[in-house]
């Protein structure tokens, strides 16, 4: 069976999952999840490709480089907006944690092929809001806005 939600333009659907840090067997899940209930909706497939890759790429850094975090998704009629809030190291540079190819990804997280320092990057290209805010021995929260 397909089940389909239809969204009101006052509607939103929340869902939240809990990350935990270094736990790789699960890694991906919850963006997962969310993609199956944009295409329940039925989002544009090019929307949903735009906020998986960024879902993902910042579900990952909360598992790669936090303690522990959150994640939630609100998805309206016109946008879906995806906080994750963790517990982690935080970011001293985050100009430079930004850029291209910058990682402190340890050698075995590289070798399961994470590390290329391309995720930050991509979450800004993939989405049509970006925040990112850290403290140092806190952690950090990224805020996401993608329009449909
Ligand atoms: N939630 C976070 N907590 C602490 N540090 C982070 C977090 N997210 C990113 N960083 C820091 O920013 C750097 C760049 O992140 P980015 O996602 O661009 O690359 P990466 O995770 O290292 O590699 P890739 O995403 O390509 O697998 C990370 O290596 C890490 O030092
Ligand atoms: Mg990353």
């Amino acid at each position: 069976m397909k089940a389909v939600i239809l969204l009101g333009s006052k509607q939103k659907v929340t869902v939240e999952f809990n990350l935990v840090g270094s736990e790789f067997d699960s890694a991906g899940e919850a963006s997962s999840k969310i993609k199956r209930i944009l295409q329940q909706i039925g989002i544009r497939s090019d929307i949903i490709r735009r906020i998986a890759i960024s879902s993902y790429e910042a579900e990952m850094n909360v598992i790669i480089h936090a303690y522990r975090g959150i994640m939630r998704a609100d998805i309206y009629s016109d946008r879906t907006e995806i906080i994750l809030k963790d517990e982690g190291p935080g970011i001293a540079d985050i100009s430079l944690a930004m850029q291209e190819g910058y990682s402190t990804a340890p050698d075995f997280v590289r070798e399961m092929g994470f590390g290329a320092g391309m995720g930050l990057p991509n979450m800004v290209r993939c989405t049509d809001k970006f925040d990112i805010q850290s403290e140092v021995g806190v952690g950090t929260t990224v805020t996401m806005v993608i329009n449909h």
